[in-house]
């Protein structure tokens, strides 16, 4: 292990890996956590394991252990080519099903089973069933947080980063968009086809209000807000730009604003920031208690014991990965 002097004169390991989050993790915590990155480097090699992290894992991970670090759209994409022998997923459980559903031979690693979703346990399939035989003969749009048995019943998923698309490309004039209420809006807003939708909401975005967007441009009036879908549709028009969290990164990259506003997870404007020193990032955000689940210790012990693994009943793989594989063939 390699060692750099820290601020109290002993000296840090890891510094290449600490030079990209010495910005959120003080020396004395590094020291600490050093070890546990160190583990979960030696055993990815030992395990041919690759460890896919979504943007709103917090930095220690998204920046030290990650192999791949993205959006659900990513994250899918690169589960279904990776030749890795084991899969970890540093995000929560539907992303993790995604990947066993696209890799039914793989082990897939979810480091705590407990983390979860509102939007995936905001419907089951008997509801899209439901769903089906109210509205016959109208395709059913998926978001990807939801469980494989709903995706089983499903005719395409999709992600907030590639909503629009997946909805027209069908070239019909009505779908049915399930589970999120507040992402069918925002889409529907932006085309002509007809959106049925279903009730469900993200915990962490149905918090944001217009009232916050107005409060930070009165303390910040140069400010550029960008918001995920998943905001009720008021937030997202008090915003300057709304995307999935890999639109979110690209905006930033692009237009480089002086100041920024992340109305989303708290960790994906620490995550970005770490490559934009020069951008001033507001953070309104608010933590998603699942994705916290996900910490370095119990990647570490994931991969020592090679569980949780994900399991996906059998039954439901040719369904749910006939859904998944039909977004991903739309580009
Ligand atoms: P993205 O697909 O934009 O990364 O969003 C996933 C998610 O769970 C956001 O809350
Ligand atoms: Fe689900 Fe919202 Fe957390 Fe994303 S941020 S995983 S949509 S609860």
């Amino acid at each position: 292990m390699l060692h750099v002097p820290a601020s109290h004169g002993m000296t840090l390991p890891l510094p290449h890996l600490y030079e990209r989050v010495a910005r959120h993790v003080p020396p004395m915590e590094w020291e600490i956590i050093s070890g546990d990155i160190q583990a979960i480097l030696d055993l990815k090699r030992r395990r041919n394991a690759i460890l896919l992290a979504h943007n709103y894992q917090s930095p220690e991970i998204f920046h030290t252990v990650a192999d791949i670090v993205g959006d659900s759209l990513a994250l899918a994409r690169e589960a279904a080519a990776t030749d890795a022998d084991v899969i970890l997923l540093a995000g929560v459980h539907f992303m993790a099903e995604t990947a066993k559903v696209l890799n039914p031979d793989k082990v897939v690693l979810i480091p705590d089973e407990k983390a979860g979703c509102s939007l995936a346990e905001s419907i089951r399939p008997e509801d899209v069933l439901a769903l089906k035989a109210k509205y016959p003969g109208v395709p059913v749009v998926t978001y990807v947080n939801t469980s494989a048995a709903v995706k089983a019943v499903s005719d395409v998923c999709c992600t907030s980063g590639n909503a629009k698309k997946v909805v027209e490309a069908l070239g019909v004039p009505r779908v049915i968009m399930i589970p999120d209420e507040y992402l069918a809006r925002n889409i529907a807003a932006q085309t002509d086809v007809e959106i049925i939708s279903w009730h469900g909401r993200c915990e962490v975005h149905e918090r944001f209000t217009p009232m916050d967007i107005a409060e930070i441009r009165d303390i910040y009036p140069d400010v550029t807000v960008i918001a995920h879908p998943e905001c009720p549709p008021d937030v997202v028009a008090a915003s300057d730009f709304s995307g999935s969290t890999a639109e979110m990164v690209g905006f930033v990259a692009d237009k480089r604003p002086a100041r920024v506003a992340l109305v989303t997870e708290c960790s994906m404007g620490d995550n970005v920031a770490v490559h934009y020193p020069e951008i001033d990032f507001v953070k309104p955000c608010n933590l998603c208690p699942h994705m916290k689940r996900i910490t370095l210790s119990n990647i570490r012990r994931a991969l020592e014991t090679m569980g949780p693994e994900v399991t996906v009943d059998p039954a439901l793989l040719p369904g749910a990965r006939l859904s998944v594989e039909r977004m991903l063939a739309i580009r």
